[in-house]
């Protein structure tokens, strides 16, 4: 079934037909084992298990269980009970460990978060040795085929380790999380017999049920896409206790359907987190002494909180001058302003970026908010993809070259130095060595601090797939990507140029990856400020000398600089408040 069918259904159906048609796969993928393949080493020895299991599974969930699945997830009780064919004991993780690995964006990553707060929920421990797990779950990325290309590679890895396992151990469960497993469905079970669970983006709740179904030799997946999920009761479980950051996932899905892009086939439609739920991570995060939040999402400035009546008025959204949306006008809901306006008041010393937003939702309010706030970094993404007009068009982006510059300029005007970065695509389909051009041009016209380029992939399911062709070779492709690297880095290293002489706020990270005497922060635009880890003057204790930690903000006179990295001397330490006064 294809993912827009089913979140079609889901829709106009609600609940009750989305739990049946995941119990629908897990049926599917069982019969597909029992029926063509044999039982690997240690499935015999569970027949017994298997046996009991598929009879309690023939008996079908009852009427109680589809009415309690439809139940809000904030509603939902923590712990939930078993579905009729696994016993509370199957279900639990009963301290079997996990050992997860991401790839992909930071999304996967807070993603990965999310798998591992549900799993330690269910009693299953987490191990950061690929060695010693019982299960390894892999969070996967499918933007471009190389993404996928790595996962196929590591899946060979992991098959050598499967087929080693001792006898004497737990069978070694394998899992594909995320993007591809959404993406590619039964492909992968079928193409690596190996492979246990399949979890969607969408799905991670149901990981515990999965595992326990896996648990009896069976593979199982469950790839149903949402119209809701946003996991905002799933606080995920800070990895490292001495971060100075943390994401913050905010929405879910993207309504844009650019042409070239996978993730609205692998992640879903567009749905926000409620902003009470925000706030209550983003206060924790708070106490915890943490001192930057990244607001996630794949359009996060087109955030709209609906999930109050009251808040479902029919104020149409203002979008940047010049763009359109592929979809009808959405009216309502809290919007992105709201939100940040919220988080900004949390802790004055907790700096807060977003990302990744998409340039037609910057309203002036956003912009506004953005310039006032001294903890809103003064850092905007502005993914531009092409610097041509008629490529942009193919690509379904909703602007033009010139409404693109033009923002540029509003932006720029109200918020004096702030730092620009982009996404651009090199080669997609029917681009001209004059497309190609623009871009560069493009490049130079706006001068970003940080970009993010790549060669087009091609990837099925998407518009361009179906109506364009990918008629710009490889080899063209490579070079154009090189060209746009080289102007970027020109370009950068100019802009940041601009830095020398200035003193800018750090936050400080910890010790420089290249040398034991530096330590190493981020400045407001997000780039990486190296400076000698030296005793300086503390702002808030007058007289007294102190070394920076991790956390602290100290201010640093740049006196060098390259495309991605600035270096100066530190002055002293000081406090997110204090430092306005001296930038
Ligand atoms: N090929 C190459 N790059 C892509 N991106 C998205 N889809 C593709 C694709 N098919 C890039 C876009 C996007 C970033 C996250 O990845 O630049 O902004
Ligand atoms: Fe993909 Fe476009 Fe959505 Fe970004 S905005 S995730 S590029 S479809």
């Amino acid at each position: 079934m294809h993912p827009l069918q089913c979140v079609l259904q889901a829709q106009r159906w609600g609940p009750l037909a989305s739990v049946s048609w995941l119990l629908f796969r897990t049926c599917r993928a069982q019969s597909s084992v029992h029926g063509t393949t044999c039982p690997g080493p240690g499935r015999q020895q569970e027949n017994g298990v298997q046996k009991d299991f598929s009879s309690r599974l023939a008996a079908g969930p009852t009427f109680q269980h589809f009415l309690r699945s439809a139940l809000d997830p904030q509603e939902k009780p923590d712990v939930e009970d078993p579905p009729p064919y696994l016993t509370v004991d199957e279900l639990s993780g009963r301290q079997r460990k996990v050992y997860l690995e991401t790839y992909g964006c930071q999304m996967n990553v807070n993603d990965t978060e999310i798998a591992w707060s549900v799993l330690q929920k269910s009693g299953y421990l987490r191990t950061r040795n690929l060695q010693e797990a019982d299960v390894i779950l892999l969070v996967t990325c499918s933007i471009r085929e190389k993404a996928e290309q790595t996962i196929w590679n590591r899946l060979y890895q992991l098959k050598a380790l499967k087929t080693k396992r001792l006898r004497s151990r737990v069978p070694l469960r394998i899992g594909i999380l995320g993007c591809m497993a959404e993406r590619l469905k039964e492909e992968i079970l079928n193409r690596e017999k190996m492979v246990d669970i399949l979890a969607g983006p969408d799905a991670y709740r149901d990981l515990p049920r999965l595992l326990a179904v896996a648990e009896s030799g069976q593979q199982a997946a469950n790839v149903l896409l949402s119209l809701d999920e946003t996991y905002a009761d799933v606080m995920p479980v800070q990895t490292s206790p001495s971060a100075t950051s943390a994401f913050v996932s905010i929405m879910r899905g993207c309504d844009n359907m650019c042409s070239y892009c996978i993730v609205p086939f692998t992640r879903g439609r567009e749905r926000s987190r409620p902003v009470a739920s925000i706030l209550e991570e983003v206060r924790k995060l708070s106490e915890q002494g943490l001192k930057e939040v990244t607001l996630l999402g794949q359009n996060v400035n087109s955030f709209r909180d609906s999930s109050e009546v009251q808040f479902n008025n029919a104020v149409s959204t203002n979008l940047s001058r010049g763009f359109s949306t592929n979809y009808k006008p959405k009216q309502g809901g809290l919007r992105f302003a709201h939100l940040l306006d919220h988080v900004s008041r949390v802790d004055p010393e907790m700096r807060i970026r977003f990302t990744s937003p998409h340039p037609k939702d910057f309203p002036d309010e956003v912009l506004q908010l953005i310039h006032e706030r001294d903890n809103i970094c003064k850092q905007i993404h502005l993914p531009a993809q092409s610097g041509s007009s008629r490529v942009l068009e193919a690509m379904r982006r909703g602007y033009s070259r010139e409404a693109y510059v033009e923002l540029v300029h509003h932006i720029r005007e109200s918020i004096p130095g702030v730092s620009l970065s982009s996404d651009f695509i090199a080669g997609f389909c029917g681009e001209t060595e004059e497309d190609h051009l623009q871009t560069v041009s493009l490049l130079r016209e706006v001068q970003y601090n940080m970009g993010f380029l790549f060669a087009y992939s091609m990837r099925q399911k998407t518009r361009a797939y179906h109506r364009l062709k990918d008629d710009v070779p490889e080899e063209v492709k490579l070079r154009r990507l090189e060209e746009l690297i080289t102007v970027f880095r020109e370009e950068a290293t100019k802009a940041n140029m601009a830095s020398v002489g200035c003193t800018q706020l750090v936050l400080v990270e910890g010790h420089s990856k290249r040398s034991a005497t530096d330590l190493c922060g981020r400045n407001d635009g997000n780039l990486k400020v190296i400076f000698p880890n030296v005793e300086m003057e503390d702002v808030s204790n007058s007289g007294v000398r102190v070394r920076a930690q991790p956390g602290d903000y100290v201010l640093v006179k740049i006196t060098s600089t390259s495309s991605q990295t600035l270096k100066g001397h530190v002055l002293c330490r000081t406090t997110l408040k204090d430092s306005s006064a001296y930038c």
